[in-house]
């Protein structure tokens, strides 16, 4: 399944996700990284690795964001994209990429949803005195990392953490599950809604 990697950042999820794609039985090609940032690391990554990238800036857009969505959209078209994963991408979406790609999006979101949606997540949860933390791979929909889990893997807060050493042990963790989440929703052993066949509804 022709899968993009949409990224703004240094791209470790990314990366994962390029290294368990190689394996020969692997159900997801990864065929595009696209960044919002032109700075962002991981695009030297991706292309490091034999893998086409694209930047679409969203500053030129300034609050339209569903303009510089089409122009993502077009970039996804262009490459023959069916599966979206949203890794490390600081953009809020609107119901125009959102809607287009329910059930064939999926995004990493460092806390055990619904706990501590949004940012700073190692921070809130070490004020919050959780004794658990970690990370969770949902299907995308318009409420913010408020869609349908598909994976989560939780690690123990340990009295001596700092957000670093926190975010580091929910990174390695996230590492494991969203190449595992994508092998289940790329090989159709897991749809969202339920019973819908992942890609039996390609775009236009
Ligand atoms: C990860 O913590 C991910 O969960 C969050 O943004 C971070 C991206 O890191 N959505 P990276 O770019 O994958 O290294």
């Amino acid at each position: 399944r022709r899968t993009a990697i949409l990224i703004s950042g240094r791209g470790s999820n990314m990366v994962a996700l390029l290294e368990a794609a190689r394996a020969a039985d692997f159900p997801a090609e990864i065929a595009l990284v696209l960044s919002n940032r032109a700075d962002a690391g991981g695009l030297a990554l991706a292309a490091a690795a034999g893998v086409p990238t694209a930047v679409v800036e969203s500053r030129p857009f300034g609050r339209d964001r569903a303009a510089h969505e089409a122009a993502v959209q077009v970039a996804l078209e262009a490459h023959g994209i069916e599966l979206i994963c949203l890794a490390g991408y600081m953009r809020l979406l609107t119901p125009y990429l959102v809607g287009r790609w329910a059930g064939r999006m999926l995004n990493i979101h460092p806390s055990l949803l619904p706990a501590f949606p949004g940012l700073d997540t190692h921070a809130r949860a070490l004020a919050a005195g959780a004794r658990l933390h970690g990370c969770t791979v949902h299907w995308v929909t318009e409420e913010m990392d408020a869609g349908p889990i598909l994976a989560q893997a939780a690690v123990p807060v340990l009295p001596e953490d700092t957000e670093e050493s926190l975010g580091a042990r929910v990174l390695t963790q996230e590492h494991r599950i969203y190449p595992a989440a994508l092998r289940l929703a790329a090989g159709g052993e897991v749809s969202w809604p339920p019973g819908s066949a992942v890609l039996a509804n390609p775009l236009p």
